[in-house]
């Protein structure tokens, strides 16, 4: 079976669960940059995985335009994010970047990556220091508000291999 990872990522988090993947499935890892470098239909099972900003999955919007071309095939959407794996949050991100007619097609699995403030960009770093602004600024700060002021306040990893264990299943069929 012929599988392809592509994925896309800024600081690495999704990168590196990318290349986890690729290794355990003998699959074909690709960043999105290089997308168009790749015959989609010559697979037999394609995983895409984007990091979470702001609720968006970057290239997931893409992936979902290149979707319906690809009948037949095993597909499936992991996305890395800040947050821990709160059931609710990321059916809030499904429902945010997954189109209607494509949730029971491609199913979606969230794996917690982390924040690296040393790799983010100028864009990146400035939107975390308007949110960190924001949190600080709280008179009565919620434990959640307060919870994710203490998360932001610096680099964290919280990737894990054993995360892809669903994903890997799902996609060896
Ligand atoms: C500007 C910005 C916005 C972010 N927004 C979210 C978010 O809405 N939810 C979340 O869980 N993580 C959020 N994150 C954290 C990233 O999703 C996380 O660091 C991700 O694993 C990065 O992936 P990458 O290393 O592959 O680029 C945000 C990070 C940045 C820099």
């Amino acid at each position: 079976m012929k599988t392809l990872i592509l994925y896309y990522s800024k600081t690495g988090f999704t990168q590196r669960y990318a290349q986890w993947l690729a290794e355990d499935l003998g699959a074909q890892c690709v960043p999105y940059e290089k997308r168009k470098t790749v015959r989609l239909s010559g697979y037999d099972a394609i995983a895409f995985g984007g990091r979470l900003t702001a609720g968006v999955i970057g290239g997931a919007k893409w992936f979902f335009q290149q979707a319906p071309g690809l009948s037949g095939r095993r597909l499936a959407l992991f996305f890395t994010g800040a947050m821990p794996p709160d059931p609710e949050a990321v059916g809030k991100a499904v429902e945010q970047n997954v189109p209607q007619d494509m949730r029971g097609r491609v199913p979606a699995f969230y794996l917690q990556g982390g924040l690296c403030y040393e790799k983010m960009g100028f864009i990146d770093k400035a939107m975390m220091a308007g949110l960190r602004k924001m949190l600080a600024s709280k008179k009565a700060p919620s434990p959640e508000e307060r919870e994710a002021a203490r998360m932001v306040a610096q680099s964290y990893d919280m990737s894990a291999r054993e995360n892809l264990h669903d994903l890997e299943a799902y996609l060896r069929g």
